[in-house]
């Protein structure tokens, strides 16, 4: 079975916990299975919130309906990707540089379904170089109190986020306490968000 395959079939998994109402989504290529699976039962929903412009683009296609999430009110449910995993469920994501919106669409939902086959799941996040979202102009400071937590920061470049903004991928972290590394960076001046 194929990667892709696998991704479907979690894709397909969540699909069982949208009951109607609107629903987050996420942004990636597993979450690209669920919003063409969406598109079956589009009609047991008022519509989607969406985590990228790539999402809604995908959704819109489909004929579900977009809606701002400024006039949704909470979510029931928000169904969205990973990079890593660990078996705390704490997560690495913004592979595909949508993080800030992900994390404000999933803090906005009362439920989170991710939707990740075996091969995210690791012992020891960091693996996967750890993607912090930051304002372009300071983009050198944060690259340097990266360093200083340890990390090897790469400028995702010919990237801009839906928001303006630019990625920095660090590499060579082990995260061994997600929560204290990513309070940490959230501190950083410049830093929009990163994602646990
Ligand atoms: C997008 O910014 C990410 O957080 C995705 O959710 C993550 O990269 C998972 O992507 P795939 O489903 O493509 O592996």
């Amino acid at each position: 079975m194929s990667q892709d395959d696998l991704k479907r079939m979690a894709a397909e998994a969540a699909l069982e916990y949208v009951k109607s109402g609107i629903v987050g989504v996420g942004t990636g290529s597993t979450v690209n299975h669920f919003i063409d699976l969406l598109a079956g039962i589009k009609h047991k929903i008022d519509g989607a919130v969406s985590s990228s412009e790539v999402s809604s683009e995908r959704m819109k296609s489909h004929g579900i309906p977009v809606l701002d999430l400024n006039a949704s009110g909470e979510l029931d449910l928000y169904v969205d990707g990973a990079d890593e995993s660990n078996s705390h469920l704490q997560l690495i994501k913004g592979g595909g540089g949508a993080l800030t919106r992900e994390k404000i669409v999933a803090g906005a939902s009362r439920k989170f379904v991710c939707i990740a086959d075996g091969s995210k799941l690791v012992d020891l996040l960091g693996e996967f170089p750890l993607p912090v979202e930051v304002i372009p102009m300071a983009r050198s400071h944060v690259a340097r109190q990266l360093v200083k937590l340890g990390g090897t920061p790469v400028w995702r470049e010919d990237f801009v986020t839906d928001n303006g903004n630019v990625i920095l991928d660090v590499h060579n972290l082990r995260i061994m306490e997600p929560a204290k590394l990513e309070q940490k960076i959230n501190n950083i001046a410049g830093a929009v968000s990163v994602r646990r």
